[in-house]
């Protein structure tokens, strides 16, 4: 059952939705030149216009305002405040800008869950090394300190830095993300031991700094696939979920909710792949400095981002210095599972009740808000898309069955997206938003699909009901399931 006060929200992201990539002093992002790059994104497509937000905030906050959302999860664009990443030199248009956001928001009663990263270093940090320069974390912290100065007083929720494992991997290793970088087996780890260090350094900002005047929360969104074995009770199988547990969440949850440091399966997996491939270096997984602000700790909540699940099996190492091999597990998907427009997103609602108690279990009971989670579109579009109202509806009653018979403590949840929008290397070939944006259309209308409309028609609901009602609602939902697996 949700509770009282539950956060019901939506995220998008800068790069993403607003455009104005050059406007009023804007500095360039690596997203910005690694779409000016040919060959890198679906169809040459980028984020130069994308939805235009940046110049359309008004048509975003009416679609914020149908929903009804209680909260609104978006990111500044670091180089729109800070066009060369330092605060040497400062962007007041960017600052309006989102001053504005901010202030619309909470006028209309919409709290706002701001994240400072969200994959777009500004290029001219990523012209001294990026995230794999260790300098690169007190840059961080200092963009951190100047945007809790800024927006503090109104905003209360902070999100450091979005998914570092997809930023590592896909940006370091497998070069499908900006900054397109191949460095296999190596550079992956320095780029999240990094920005662990940045975020670090930034909570304690905040815990010292603003925290006593500001009294807001910060925390660090972790992606995660629910992952079990392919054979439970094989042995193999077992210990390969264990390692892909610990590479997937353990490699950011371990070190903010239980030792501050990686978790240990994961650090012998890479040290032994290491010694069998004669690597003689010291461990490819860097170690935190004494001498630096604790990494243990600095989580004021659990942020989850979470899309899908995955059975695993024993192997999938093939002898090569990458992340693959050092984790040395395959996942596979269960042939029932329903893929909703890319390959890679099996939906599996069971899953997230899952993963939301192992959280509860193995990071002593954390509130926990679902930061993203969405369902996609690709091809012909279909304002009335009957089945992802039923993808969203399964998920929430997981997500209730979670709180009311698991006891996790999840605050809110946040669906990814409030818009269509640039989906990364695939462009805007494949469509997340609750509202449909026409981006053939020169004012890129924006049109509410079914699942939104039933989304904000949720919130409603639950927004007005008493506690009795709540309950209610959850029966009748839970009855419905139990009565329609009767007939399945
Ligand atoms: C990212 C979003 C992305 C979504 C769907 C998440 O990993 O944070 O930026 O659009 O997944 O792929």
């Amino acid at each position: 059952m949700f509770p009282r006060g539950f956060a019901w929200g939506a995220a998008t992201a800068a790069y993403q939705i607003e455009g104005g990539w050059q406007a009023d002093g804007k500095g360039p992002s690596i997203w910005d030149t690694f779409c000016h790059e040919e060959g890198r994104v679906f169809q040459e497509q980028d984020g130069d216009v994308a939805c235009n937000s940046y110049e359309l905030w008004e048509k975003d906050l009416e679609c914020i305002r149908q929903l009804g959302l209680t909260h609104y999860r978006l990111s500044l664009s670091w180089a729109r405040l800070l066009p060369d990443g330092t605060t040497r030199h400062l962007n007041q248009k960017g600052v309006q800008y989102y001053n504005k956001v901010i202030d619309d928001l909470l006028a209309c009663d919409v709290s706002p869950m701001v994240t400072l990263y969200h994959f777009d270093l500004p290029q001219a940090l990523q012209d001294q090394g990026g995230w794999k320069s260790a300098g690169v974390a007190t840059i961080f912290d200092s963009y951190a300190k100047f945007c809790f100065q800024t927006f503090g007083d109104r905003v209360k929720l902070w999100i450091t830095i979005n998914e570092p494992s997809v930023c590592a991997k896909l940006g370091h290793e497998d070069g499908v993300h900006a900054p397109g970088l191949k460095e296999q087996g190596t550079a992956a780890y320095l780029v999240g031991h990094n920005m662990l260090r940045a975020h670090a350094m930034a909570w304690h900002s905040y815990n010292s700094l603003f925290r006593p005047k500001q009294k807001g929360a910060v925390s660090l969104a972790i992606n995660s696939d629910w992952l079990e074995p392919l054979h439970p009770g094989c042995e193999e199988d077992d210990a390969a979920t264990g390692r892909d547990l610990a590479f997937t969440l353990g490699w950011f949850a371990w070190p903010l909710f239980v030792t501050g440091d990686y978790p240990e399966i994961m650090r012998s997996a890479i040290d032994s792949q290491s010694e069998k491939l004669g690597y003689t270096g010291s461990s490819r997984l860097p170690r935190f400095s004494k001498d630096e602000p604790a990494i243990l700790g600095t989580a004021d909540f659990f942020a989850l981002n979470y899309y899908t699940s995955r059975k695993v099996k024993a192997g999938g190492g093939r002898g090569q210095m990458c992340m693959k091999s050092d984790r040395d597990a395959e996942e596979v998907l269960d042939p029932s599972w329903y893929i909703c427009g890319v390959s890679w997103l099996a939906v599996v609602p069971g899953g997230l009740r899952k993963l939301l108690k192992y959280i509860k279990d193995t990071f002593n009971n954390p509130a926990v808000y679902i930061t993203e989670n969405g369902f996609s579109q690709v091809g012909p579009v279909q304002i009335e898309d009957v089945q992802r109202c039923k993808l969203f509806k399964d998920t929430f009653l997981e997500v209730a069955k979670a709180i009311g018979e698991d006891g996790v403590d999840v605050r809110g949840y946040f669906a990814w997206s409030l818009l269509d929008n640039f989906e990364w290397a695939d462009g805007f070939s494949v469509r997340f938003g609750l509202f449909h944006v026409d981006f053939s259309d020169a004012e890129l209308r924006r049109t509410v699909y079914r699942s939104g409309r039933e989304y904000g028609e949720i919130i409603i609901k639950h927004k007005r009901a008493t506690d009795v009602q709540r309950l209610k609602i959850y029966t009748t939902l839970i009855n419905k399931q139990r009565l329609h697996s009767c007939f399945v």
